[in-house]
């Protein structure tokens, strides 16, 4: 049997699948795992298999064993991995894209809307039992045929974008390629994220996180939206550069942010606790039991076809 090290927990639906077909070394404890503990633990082993707040760097990469041929990342994302240097090293990195297209849609639409309905203060309010309703109390903005910006067009843009039609929204986008029709069914796209910015009352931020979208929102390009911007980050907490939001969050600029992902996560910029018109989750977007089950299956499967039908596996990125 192939060896494979999965470097934190799986569900158990997961974890008894893959021991049945590999000789695996699980972390059942889910202590996140050093490089030098991955390195130790990656000894002969045919193939990893990963998560997003494991980091694979060049340095880690270029040090495992030959043995490692395939790294199987349990996410859509793959910016925790030296992919670069993973294919100079002859390793297959794969990630597990359509399953959780559903899951962190729907988690894109309760951060725009959670945000923009002022969740976080209505929580607060209702827990003091010492609110009033009134007709101009804790008034927040409505999504129903505002223009929706999506930056990132891809499955989970357009799972985005087909939510926010049953908002009767006008639906933008940004794309590094223009969609075909049939996929853009409607949606305006703008080569210019500045002009997609301009077109946003509503922003949800859908793209991978890269060397190219690090820091998209920033001091410039955050001039562009109408004031009172409603924006919603699932992505990756890097392509908001937080002092600017902060400060567009304080002059009214940007009315209301929700986040579920941030830049060097668990950590937050403490400014944003300062602030009312913040809602946040902890990285919730792909957390349903079967989103999740589907994602161990979708991992699985790659290391599965590459090393043990020898096949390629469907999902490679690199
Ligand atoms: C992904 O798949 O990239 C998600 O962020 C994990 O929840």
């Amino acid at each position: 049997m192939k060896k494979i090290l999965v470097t934190r927990r799986l569900l158990s639906e997961n974890s008894e699948r893959i021991s049945n077909i590999f000789d695996v070394r699980l972390n059942n404890d889910d202590k996140l795992l050093s490089p030098k503990e991955i390195l130790k633990y990656a000894k002969d082993c045919n193939g990893i298999l990963t998560f997003p707040d494991t980091i694979l760097s060049k340095d880690l990469i270029l040090k495992l064993p030959e043995s490692v041929k395939i790294i199987s990342n349990y996410a859509v994302g793959f910016g925790n991995i030296d992919v670069d240097t993973a294919a100079n090293k002859g390793i297959i990195v794969t990630n597990t894209p359509d399953v959780l297209t559903d899951a962190t849609a729907d988690i894109s639409i309760l951060l725009l809307l959670g945000a923009s309905r002022r969740a976080y203060e209505g929580r607060k309010a209702a827990e003091t039992e010492n609110w009033k309703w009134s007709a101009d109390y804790l008034i927040g903005k409505q999504m129903t045929g505002k223009k929706l910006g999506i930056l990132g067009m891809g499955r989970i843009g357009r799972a985005v974008a087909k939510r926010a039609r049953g908002f009767d929204m006008e639906i933008h986008y940004h794309n590094r390629k223009r969609l075909n029709p049939d996929l853009e069914n409607g949606a305006i796209y703008h080569e210019e994220v500045n002009s997609l910015f301009q077109n946003s009352e509503f922003l949800s931020i859908n793209c991978p996180g890269s060397k190219d979208t690090e820091n998209l929102i920033n001091e410039e390009s955050i001039k562009n939206f109408p004031d009172g911007v409603v924006i919603a980050n699932a992505a990756r907490g890097e392509v908001i550069e937080d002092e600017t939001m902060i400060k567009a969050m304080k002059n009214g600029k940007v009315f209301a942010l929700g986040l579920d992902v941030y830049r060097g996560e668990p950590t937050i910029n403490k400014k944003y606790l300062e602030l009312n018109n913040l809602f946040l989750l902890p990285h919730l977007g792909s957390a349903t039991s079967s989103t999740r089950i589907a994602m161990g299956n979708r991992a699985i499967d790659n290391l599965d076809s590459f090393l043990n039908k020898k096949i390629a596996p469907k999902d490679r990125v690199n």
